[in-house]
């Protein structure tokens, strides 16, 4: 399907009219008030950029190595769950275009298409994330599992010991599966084609070997997928089990602050995503860009450093590598473009970020991701850049 957005903001509007609003509400909506999620956003807007002149751009190299496979662009795919609810083609539709794109899809836990499916799909690195389950042998299982279908990282989100209460799904009376109140019902029959396209209903195909493959078993078995998705007990030692399980990659996603960045690496994680879930969890943390800073400064080197959260723009993304991301990861922007227009969709979106990474490294004068470092940021008296620790109190 030709997609002709030209910014994802535009893409995000083209999700809007196209699902009912339950739908696109539960994509793009977040915890609470909201806060974080919009300062994600806002947090790129305050950092200003430094560009250098008559460098010699005319060759440019976004490809970068990471855990010893390339990626032609510095833009992976986040895990989220229920795809399904943006589009038709869900997660298979998502792995296909992040291998004609280049880079390496997440597939969430609380995925609907199983490992299985979509891993014959794969044409570039498949990640997985995981949370950290009370029952030991579903963590087990499905790392066979993994093992098996050839995934090459594993990504243990770490920000949900209890699940974050997001007001527009409560206020459309979102649940799974859809259990339709009247004015919701009204817009869902104005949305012919995404209605059409929740059939066959969506299922949770990792659960499976827990009895709980449809969301109808789901909602039967609500207090098992509850303690599959949210476990409150879990520690750090969980976290190194997971490491003695696990002989790939190991990143853990949903870190802040320094000390747990500390507390992870201490743990022998390969990887640390700064995370706030795309604010979707707490409300009133800070912008994932303004706690990279210190993330970076306590991982030292010892772990590589990826964030995601807010990122629509090229220009986001040299910002978050000039603060020492390694690479940034896209949630609502691949789902947007899924809701606008399947695996073509998910494509255009990926290659909208590539050329705008692509024209700022160019008028930054630089020619590949290794010349993005402080320099490329502006530091005005009292700017954001200025501060140390950006977000820092000061
Ligand atoms: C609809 C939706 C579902 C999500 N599901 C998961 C999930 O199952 N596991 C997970 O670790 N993160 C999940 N996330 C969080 C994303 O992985 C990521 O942290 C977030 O979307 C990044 O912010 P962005 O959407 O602004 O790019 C989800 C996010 C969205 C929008």
């Amino acid at each position: 399907m030709p997609v002709a957005a030209p910014t994802i903001g535009d893409l995000r509007r083209d999700a809007q009219r196209r699902l009912p609003r339950l739908a696109f509400d539960f994509v793009d909506g977040g915890a609470d008030d909201e806060v974080t999620l919009r300062d994600n956003v806002a947090a790129f807007d305050r950092v200003r950029l430094a560009p250098r002149v008559l460098r010699d751009v005319a060759r440019r190299d976004q490809t970068l190595e990471l855990f010893g496979r390339e990626l032609s662009l510095p833009v992976l795919i986040a895990p989220t769950g229920m795809a399904r609810v943006a589009g038709r083609g869900g997660d298979v539709a998502g792995v296909r275009a992040a291998g004609r794109a280049g880079t390496a899809f997440t597939l969430s836990t609380m995925s609907n298409d199983a490992l299985e499916a979509v891993a014959p799909h794969t044409t570039a690195p498949l990640w997985l994330q995981l949370y950290l389950w009370p029952r030991r042998e579903v963590v087990t299982g499905l790392l066979d599992r993994a093992r098996r279908a050839g995934v090459h990282a594993l990504m243990v989100t770490v920000d949900v010991p209890v699940i974050g209460r997001r007001v527009r799904d409560v206020r459309n009376g979102f649940t799974v599966p859809l259990a339709l109140r009247p004015r919701v019902a009204a817009d869902v029959l104005r949305h012919p084609r995404w209605l059409r396209s929740m059939y066959p209903p969506p299922t949770f195909g990792n659960l499976v070997a827990e009895g709980v493959r449809t969301p109808g078993e789901a909602l039967a078995h609500a207090e098992l997928v509850t303690q599959l998705l949210a476990h409150p007990a879990a520690t750090w030692a969980d976290l190194r089990w997971v490491r003695e399980q696990w002989e790939g990659p190991l990143l853990i996603k949903g870190v802040l602050t320094a000390a747990d960045a500390d507390e992870a690496i201490a743990c022998g994680v390969d990887g640390i995503v700064v995370s706030n879930h795309g604010g979707r969890q707490l409300d009133g943390v800070p912008a994932t860009l303004d706690a990279l800073p210190a993330v970076v400064e306590a991982a030292a080197g010892r772990a590589e450093v990826l964030l995601d959260g807010g990122v629509r723009r090229g220009t986001d993304v040299v910002k978050a590598l000039a603060l020492g991301a390694r690479a940034v990861l896209v949630g609502r922007p691949w789902l947007y473009g899924l809701a606008a227009g399947g695996e073509d969709g998910v494509v255009h979106a990926l290659e909208l970020l590539r050329s705008e990474v692509d024209r700022a490294l160019a008028l930054l004068g630089c020619t590949s991701l290794a010349g993005l470092d402080a320099a490329v940021l502006h530091h005005a008296v009292g700017g954001a850049a200025e501060r140390p620790g950006a977000g820092a109190a000061w």
